[in-house]
């Protein structure tokens, strides 16, 4: 039998910083079903709809899904926190459709509007950014998404250098999307 690939991304990470109740983590344990399908059924998520629980479920845990949390249980000074999908509440996510070595297909990045304008967007770009890295993904051919919205094209491309390669008519939901994709490993 062949040898596993070489890549960084099957344990799951954590990300956080000092003094915030806010973190970031591809833990499939803490993802809620309940609070992204809330999310699809609110108006500022424009290109989605709840999903029956066991759909969303599998949505989420079949790809790499990126959490962003709210703690909400009281910290205690010098305690380490140790998250569960108990004491924790899921205000934004991204996933990443892949095969964990050579490709991802982003999808479903938002972040509550109550929670908006706060940074956490970008750090959430930032964690994923870092794990579909040329370092802990040195096979990655292609990153690939859909979005509507033209300053979130100007953030994927600085983000992730991505280029529009194509465009999308969507009459179903009153706005054209633009495929863009990146090739992080390509031969310049
Ligand atoms: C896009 C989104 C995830 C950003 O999250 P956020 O926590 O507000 O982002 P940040 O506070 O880290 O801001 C990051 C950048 O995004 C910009 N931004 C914030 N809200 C934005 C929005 N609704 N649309 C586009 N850009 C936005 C900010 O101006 C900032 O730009 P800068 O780097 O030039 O300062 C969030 O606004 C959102 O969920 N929007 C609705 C869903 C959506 O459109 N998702 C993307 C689909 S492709």
């Amino acid at each position: 039998m062949s040898s596993a690939p070489p890549t960084a991304t099957t344990a799951p990470q954590t990300w956080t910083r000092p003094n915030s109740e806010f973190f970031i983590s591809n833990n499939p344990s803490l993802l809620s079903v309940q609070a992204v399908n809330e999310a699809f059924g609110r108006e500022f998520l424009y290109w989605g709809k709840p999903f029956p629980e066991d759909v969303m479920h599998q949505m989420l845990h079949g790809s790499m899904s990126f959490g962003v949390y709210k703690s909400v249980q009281p910290q205690s000074e010098g305690e380490p926190f140790s998250p569960t999908a108990e004491n924790t509440e899921q205000i934004g996510l991204a996933r990443m459709v892949t095969d964990d070595t050579t490709f991802g297909y982003l999808s479903d990045v938002y972040v509550l509007p109550e929670y908006q304008g706060h940074g956490l967007g970008k750090w959430l770009m930032s964690c994923v950014s870092e794990v579909f890295s040329k370092e802990n993904m040195p096979y990655l051919r292609r990153i690939m998404l859909l979005t509507g919205d033209k300053r979130m094209q100007d953030w994927y491309t600085k983000i992730f250098g991505m280029e529009v390669i194509a465009h999308e008519r969507r009459p179903d939901i009153g706005q054209d999307l633009v495929f863009m994709c990146a090739r992080p490993n390509a031969k310049s």
